[in-house]
């Protein structure tokens, strides 16, 4: 059985004290839940990562980071390596999200290598893609995402895969309100799940978790999370808030 994953990807939020405020609540909020099956995951910023590590120690939720560098190390101003990340006792990093692509200008070549560092160093991996508005207008939708996971993705060893989980955030509903539908959801994850058994093999498809993400809220949570392609989600605005969070915790 596929594992299903809910994480909050807290983006620039959240001080220290705010860090450890909300792993805390969160804590106290699910910690009568049966999470069968389910991994519970929380992304604070660099800075806030050991605190948070330690705030959730003890618990069932898993910190994770937002971003890593591809080199070992070096002159690479503001930028963290996966030695740093691993040595504070991070085992899962978030690559590729579309702000990071948008604003920081990461490209599927650049991602290609965060990647084999993330191998490299025995990491795991929640790797996002999702195609922006005028691609789904113009009909692209399904090429974009094909050719963002091909080129970032289609170079690792069958084996490798067990370190991967994709999360397909279209662009176009992160932060806006506007979810894809839980048929729109289904439909892009059954077609991700089709070309990773077609590179690969049914069984490989059939192993990785992909989450989706964008708007999802306690109220469309279920539905999407009914679906049988969808595995769980990446949360950005709604993991900032412990009943919303919680809610969607429940959903799945
Ligand atoms: P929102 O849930 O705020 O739309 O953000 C989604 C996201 O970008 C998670 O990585």
């Amino acid at each position: 059985m596929r594992t299903k994953i809910v994480a909050g990807n807290w983006k620039m939020n959240n001080n220290e004290k705010e860090s450890i405020q909300l792993i805390d609540a969160l804590y106290e909020s699910i910690k009568n839940e049966t999470l069968k099956n389910t991994r519970v995951i929380v992304a604070p910023t660099f800075v806030n990562l050991s605190t948070s590590l330690k705030a959730a120690k003890n618990s069932e939720i898993e910190v994770v980071a937002q971003n890593m560098h591809q080199a070992k190390n070096g002159a690479y101003t503001g930028e963290i390596s996966a030695d740093m990340l691993k040595a504070i006792g991070i085992k899962t990093v978030i690559l590729g999200h579309s702000e990071r692509r948008t604003y920081f200008n990461e490209t599927d070549a650049s991602l290609a290598e965060k990647v084999a560092t993330i191998l490299e160093n025995d990491l795991e991996t929640i790797f996002c893609f999702g195609e922006l508005l005028e691609d789904r207008k113009s009909e692209n939708h399904f090429a974009v995402v094909e050719s963002q996971i091909s080129n970032a993705l289609f170079q690792l060893e069958a084996g490798a895969w067990k370190s991967i989980i994709l999360a397909y955030e279209p662009v176009w509903a992160i932060g806006t309100g506007e979810t894809a539908s839980a048929e729109q959801a289904q439909e892009m994850h059954e077609f991700i799940r089709s070309i990773v058994a077609k590179k690969y093999n049914k069984e490989v498809a059939d192993a990785v978790s992909i989450l989706y993400g964008g708007s999802v809220k306690p109220a469309n949570a279920e539905e999407i999370f009914s679906k049988p392609d969808v595995d769980g989600g990446l949360i950005g605005g709604a993991a900032l808030n412990v009943a919303d969070f919680t809610g969607i915790i429940k959903a799945i």
